[in-house]
């Protein structure tokens, strides 16, 4: 069997050690290299931004294991037919993204920013509790990464609301006190019960965009942003506008149009804004190398496996 890696944001050579070890603890035998222009067919290939002409030259792959949840930036490729893209499914990714939301929702909700700029000026100030009934926490995307979110800040007692394609109940997701809102024409009423909103939906045709003033001025006054899907689901020139007016409060954002965000960028600089730096879920080595090689060891058994992406709805 012949596997190759592609991935130029990373190393290769310890990729290859650790799938060779984990398909060699599979009782796996195979022959595991960078791909390389005009590369013999190969069987499998785990790859993160590949260039059209390796999907173009690999035709007989059996599966294309992308190194991250989302594939916008496959399925924006000439897929060949019969080739099954398959994502990450969690992967040690769920728990950073609940962290990081966690904190950003907790800095926002408790002034933390605001107390920091106190206690630095030598001033021992308070504020007034805010309420979490209050602050209802609206999550774009009930999949992998959404139900995990919402679980973490369900724990945390906040109100929780989540929005899918698919409708979903409480019994399903097992998240107590879940509200759940589907498709567009739900879009409204979740928008307008939510005053923090997580964006972790994938980058499609349909969600490309769906950060922009008329869906953000929807939420409840005071509302605040945190956007760690992809970049291109906000307009971006609609959100400054929308926090310098009032409406929002400041937004956390990891993902932008543009990455790394040009220097000179607004919002870099803007002081309710705050960026970083694409680094909200990062993919794990041993975590995603083990499961690609478990997902190898089904299918070369004929068994199915999860994660394959449906290049209808392109998530
Ligand atoms: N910033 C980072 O470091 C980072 C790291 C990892 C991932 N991400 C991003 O996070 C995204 C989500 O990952 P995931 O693993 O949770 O994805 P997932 O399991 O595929 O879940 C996607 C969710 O979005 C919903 N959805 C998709 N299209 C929709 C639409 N048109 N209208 C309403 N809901 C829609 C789906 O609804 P159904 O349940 O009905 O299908 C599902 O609940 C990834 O695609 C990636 O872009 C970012």
């Amino acid at each position: 069997m012949k596997i190759y890696f592609h991935g130029e944001e990373f190393r290769p050579e310890p990729w290859l050690a650790a799938l060779q070890q984990a398909l060699d603890a599979a009782g796996l035998r195979a022959d595991v290299a960078v791909w390389q222009p005009g590369a013999p067919p190969g069987d499998y290939a785990m790859v993160w931004a590949p260039p059209q002409r390796m999907l173009d030259e690999q035709t007989r792959l059996k599966a294309l294991f992308n190194l991250g949840a989302g594939v916008d930036a496959i399925t924006r490729l000439r897929i060949p037919p019969g080739v099954q893209l398959v994502r990450l499914d969690d992967a040690g990714m769920s728990a950073q993204m609940a962290e990081y939301v966690l904190h950003a929702l907790v800095r926002h909700f408790r002034e933390f920013d605001a107390y920091e700029a106190d206690t630095r000026q030598g001033r021992w100030s308070f504020r007034r509790p805010r309420l979490r009934q209050d602050c209802p926490v609206g999550i774009l995307g009930l999949g992998v990464l959404g139900q995990r979110v919402a679980r973490a800040v369900q724990g945390l007692d906040f109100p929780v609301r989540g929005w899918s394609r698919s409708p979903k109940s409480v019994e399903e997701l097992q998240i107590a006190g879940l509200q759940c809102y589907a498709g567009e024409a739900q879009l409204p009423a979740f928008l307008a019960a939510s005053k923090v909103l997580v964006c972790l939906l994938p980058l499609t045709t349909e969600t490309q965009g769906i950060l922009n003033r008329d869906t953000v001025s929807q939420l409840m006054p005071g509302g605040y942003l945190i956007n760690v899907a992809r970049g291109a689901h906000l307009v971006e020139e609609d959100l400054i506008p929308l926090i310098d007016s009032g409406h929002l409060a400041g937004a956390t954002l990891d993902v932008f149009r543009q990455e790394p965000l040009p220097a000179g960028h607004p919002f870099w600089t803007h002081p309710k804004i705050t960026v970083t730096p694409h680094t909200a879920a990062r993919t794990l080595r041993d975590e995603s190398v083990a499961q690609i090689a478990g997902k190898i060891a089904r299918l070369e058994r004929g068994e199915g496996i999860a994660g394959i992406v449906d290049p209808v709805k392109g998530y």
